[in-house]
């Protein structure tokens, strides 16, 4: 019996043991101090270009596209430049042109190559939808087509939103629609000058 006992109290104290070397295991606790990094902070701060998730998103106009009524929000969260619509068109090709084609017809080389037909933007339906309306389809997908959340940061698909009013613009715009000093530029026969853009819906 005292055997018994020896060995069981062996066992319990190496048991111990190990707990207590989880409970000293070198690492920091959230939000430590560290004297290792040139901040004082032991938690890292995020590397350009990573798309966060369970961040604190308390600006749901930015992060969810919908309005306190819940319904897709009919504006931009941030002024669209021409800047803004540049990396739009870029994160466009990227993302969505594979499937829906650069000029957004739904006929993008993934498509001619077997996958589902995607969407055309120039359906009347899409020409009116809010743009927060585009931006849930972005976030959280739509039937068939996956969504881009973990690729896409938040303020990249509202800019890739501009651009797809832009392709839509395209089809229909007239040079009524274009401001006086870009026209004459075309009328000139010279490529207009990049004017400031201003896209509201
Ligand atoms: C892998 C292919 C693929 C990619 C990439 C893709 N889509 Fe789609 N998308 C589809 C398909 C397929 C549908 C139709 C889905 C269905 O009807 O089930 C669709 C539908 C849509 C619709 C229409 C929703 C509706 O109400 O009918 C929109 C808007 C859209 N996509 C926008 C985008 C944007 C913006 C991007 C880039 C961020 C993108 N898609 C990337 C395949 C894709």
């Amino acid at each position: 019996m005292g055997r018994w006992t020896a060995a069981l109290g062996m066992l319990l104290l190496a048991a111990a043991g190990c707990r207590q070397d989880m409970h000293d295991a070198p690492r920091y606790d959230p939000l430590e101090a560290s004297n290792l990094f040139s901040n004082g902070s032991s938690a890292r701060p995020l590397m350009p270009g990573a798309v966060p998730r369970g961040q604190l998103n308390d600006d749901a106009f930015l992060h969810t596209g919908k309005g306190p009524d819940g319904l897709p929000v009919t504006a931009f969260p941030f002024a669209i430049t021409h800047a803004e619509l540049d990396r739009g068109q870029d994160r466009y090709n990227v993302f969505c042109a594979p499937c829906h084609g650069r000029t957004g017809e739904g006929n993008g080389m993934v498509v001619q190559r077997g996958y589902r037909q995607a969407q055309s933007i120039h359906i009347d339906r899409l020409k009116v939808a809010p743009v927060g309306y585009f931006y849930d389809v972005i976030a959280n997908g739509f039937g068939v087509m996956p969504d881009y959340r973990t690729q896409i940061p938040v303020e990249d698909r509202w800019r890739i939103i501009a651009y797809v009013r832009a392709l839509q613009l395209s089809r229909t715009a007239t040079t009524a629609d274009m401001p006086a000093d870009a026209l004459a530029q075309l009328l000139k026969g010279q490529p207009a000058a990049k004017a400031p853009v201003e896209i509201h819906r």
